[in-house]
């Protein structure tokens, strides 16, 4: 098959290198936007008088018929013809002769590309934006529900503090707000039009790109041609809120494993999101939960491949920059799978509030507690924590627990003590009083969930 940059050629491309060098076993998946882009190219082109109408009629009826063939598997892609843009153009000179010879003036297949991944990021942060809100509302339903129990909280993996289960949970609703965030704010930097910088300088025809921006949706354009064929940062960007959205599922999915062991028999796991073992017939294990932990990993290292690449790129254009895809496409799909196997599993998880409860008021968990009754009675801080941090002393030493300590014992400790110590040192009473702005109080709580399902219910 004829390249189409043959003309300055005398020997045909070894099939080693035609293999070596092909993107089009993964860049298909940017036909689509391939095709919009060439479309309002095309009307661009006729608009300025560059090509005539019935030549812009004749390319754009081709190229609609090229997505039909595409979408309905008709299509054959060519490794001979490297990409995807040469696929589509090479199909299109096919059905249409000399009009489809005239689509790629005043354009370069570097500033198409970078159209492409661009189009391509913007729907596909769209997608996640929308995976992301609905896991939220998953979070938010399963707080809601479990509103008042009461479980430990932990520092260093160490129970510290009883807390509410709903606002752990809130906890990475929080997170998510701001993995969106970020993504959004991807949004801007991503939406710019790119087309128009050709190769890397510019054309002489008098192009106008401000309508191409306006018939792809785009916020604006590139100011600086060289610039736009030659960075991928947006895509970098777009991979570091990857890296940084999967961090807190990993997270969330520790979270998960830990708990559904017989040590902690926090959760239970649904066996429909758990496996078997092929020789422990008693084993339930949390794979869906390791997998989404192990996935941050090449996630994170999707991130840092592009940034690698594109480190001692000299401006503007290098091929190079053809590894940019599939750690994208990479990422994309593994996000997408994430989100969407973690909302489906968590309204399955039994949380075995019971366990919780026993465990929150555990081992001293509301020692703080005294130590604030303590400076409430007029103590300093740091008095009432000696105090108090010698009251679980002599506990340890007795095996006894903090509320089987008699009002006798507890008075050779402070005189401030008094009969309402004990009702501080239930879990749920801990609880109740960590009324401050953002504690885990059930009122604030119940606060905090009304504020996230107003702003995640505004999100578009
Ligand atoms: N397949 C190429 C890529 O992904 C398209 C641009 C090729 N441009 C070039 N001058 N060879 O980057």
């Amino acid at each position: 098959m004829k390249k189409p940059w043959s003309g300055r050629f005398r020997e045909k491309t070894s099939k080693v290198v035609e293999s070596f060098t092909e993107s089009i076993s993964f860049d298909y998946r940017l036909w689509k936007y391939d095709i919009e882009g060439s479309i309002a190219h095309t009307k661009m082109l006729a608009q300025q008088g560059i090509i005539s109408k019935e030549d812009s009629e004749k390319i754009i009826e081709g190229l609609e018929g090229i997505a039909k063939e595409i979408e309905t598997g008709k299509f054959r892609f060519r490794k001979e013809l490297e990409d995807i843009h040469m696929n589509i153009e090479a199909a299109l000179i096919r059905i249409t002769g000399d009009a489809g010879k005239k689509l790629h003036t005043a354009r370069s297949r570097n500033d198409q590309v970078a159209l492409d991944l661009r189009l391509y990021l913007r729907s596909e942060t769209k997608e996640i934006l929308s995976l992301i809100k609905r896991f939220q509302k998953t979070l938010l339903h399963i707080a809601t529900k479990h509103l008042h129990a009461v479980m430990p909280g932990y520092t260093h993996l160490q129970r510290a503090q009883p807390v509410l289960l709903s606002h752990h949970l809130l906890a990475y609703v929080e997170m998510l707000l701001r993995d969106m965030e970020r993504f959004q704010d991807g949004l801007k930097r991503i939406n710019k039009l790119p087309l128009g910088s050709c190769a890397l300088a510019g054309t002489t025809f008098p192009i106008d790109r401000i309508y191409v921006a306006k018939l792809l949706g785009f916020d604006g354009i590139s100011e600086n041609s060289i610039d736009a064929v030659s960075d991928r940062d947006f895509a970098i960007e777009f991979l570091s809120n990857a890296a940084i959205l999967i961090m807190h599922l990993s997270r969330l999915s520790e979270e998960l494993i830990l708990w559904s062991t017989e040590e902690f028999r926090l959760i239970e796991l649904p066996d429909a999101f758990t496996t078997g073992s092929s020789i422990m017939p008693q084993k339930k294990n949390p794979d869906v939960a390791e997998l989404i932990r192990g996935k941050a990993g090449r996630v994170y290292g999707n991130l840092l491949s592009l940034l690698t690449t594109m480190k001692s790129l000299p401006l503007s254009y290098n091929r190079d920059l053809q590894e940019d895809k599939q750690p994208v496409f990479d990422t994309v799909d593994t996000i997408n799978s994430c989100l969407v196997v973690l909302n489906e599993m968590f309204p399955g998880i039994k949380f075995n509030a019971k366990r919780m409860y026993e465990t929150a008021g555990d081992v001293y968990s509301t020692a703080t507690d005294i130590a604030e009754y303590l400076v409430k009675k007029g103590l300093p801080f740091r008095e009432a924590h000696e105090t108090t941090g010698k009251i679980v002393l002599y506990c340890l030493k007795k095996g006894k627990k903090l509320e089987e300590l008699t009002l006798k014992e507890l008075n050779t400790f402070s005189k401030f003590i008094k009969n309402n110590i004990y009702s501080c040192l239930k879990a749920e009473e801990s609880v109740k009083n960590k009324k401050s702005r953002g504690g885990t109080s059930p009122d604030e709580v119940k606060r905090q969930i009304r504020r996230l399902k107003k702003i995640v219910n505004s999100k578009e």
